[in-house]
């Protein structure tokens, strides 16, 4: 049986690639600030294979998807203790206000990188729409890409490894410093739906 993957966030990005996590056999955890049980319905429209649990508890993870707003990563830090698990960086640095959040010219997966300290950070599945990333990867005669950036090669070969199997197309830009502002919000390659044939 493949390990459970745990989800922080249980809104449009963790429900999309939750989805593609379970039609491959991978458990999942979704999780929010409110009492696992307010999220029944969302685990009972995803099926088997989804448990609802505590950030804490979806944090007890391997590999941990952040599907949460950008303005709620200072919650992460406490959560677990982050050295060696991977974590897939979802999230988008926009404000409450919808603004982009100033980063300082750093990249915003490393700014994301600072809350889960130790943690291997791979960025991934932020650069499409939730509606688009919810549909089948198969499309148009070919798979649809999904980007992703970070330091730690290994971490990156599983995430990558992850993607094929859910029927994406993976590709590796580089590194979180640079090539990861490529695929963040406001970067060239954010928003495009690419499918590779
Ligand atoms: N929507 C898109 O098309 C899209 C595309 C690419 C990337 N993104 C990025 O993905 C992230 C999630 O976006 P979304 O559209 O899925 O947002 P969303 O639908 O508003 O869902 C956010 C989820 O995070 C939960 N949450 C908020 N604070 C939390 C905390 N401290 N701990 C645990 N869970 C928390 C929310 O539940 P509670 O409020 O009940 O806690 C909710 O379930 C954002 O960073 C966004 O920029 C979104």
């Amino acid at each position: 049986m493949k390990k459970s993957i745990g989800i922080i966030g249980a809104g449009n990005i963790a429900k999309a690639v939750a989805k593609h996590f379970l039609k491959a056999g991978y458990p999942v955890i979704l999780s929010s600030r409110k009492e696992p049980a307010a999220l029944q319905n969302t685990i009972e429209l995803l099926g088997k294979g989804a448990i609802a649990g505590t950030p804490k508890e979806a944090a007890q993870a391997n590999v941990v998807l952040l599907a949460l707003p950008w303005s709620q990563l200072s919650s992460l830090t406490t959560l677990t203790d982050w050295r060696q698990k991977i974590v897939i960086d979802a999230t988008n640095h926009f404000t409450p206000e919808h603004q982009l959040a100033d980063l300082n010219g750093r990249a915003s997966s490393e700014v994301v990188a600072d809350y889960v300290p130790g943690a291997y950070v791979v960025k991934a599945f932020n650069t499409l729409y939730a509606n688009v990333l919810q549909a089948d990867p198969q499309d148009a005669g070919g798979k649809r890409v999904l980007f992703i950036s970070g330091d730690n090669v290994s971490a990156k070969k599983a995430i990558a490894n992850i993607i094929e199997v859910l029927g994406f197309s993976a590709v590796d830009l580089g590194s979180l410093a640079i090539e990861s502002k490529l695929q963040q919000i406001g970067g060239p390659l954010a928003v495009l739906n690419l499918i590779e044939k």
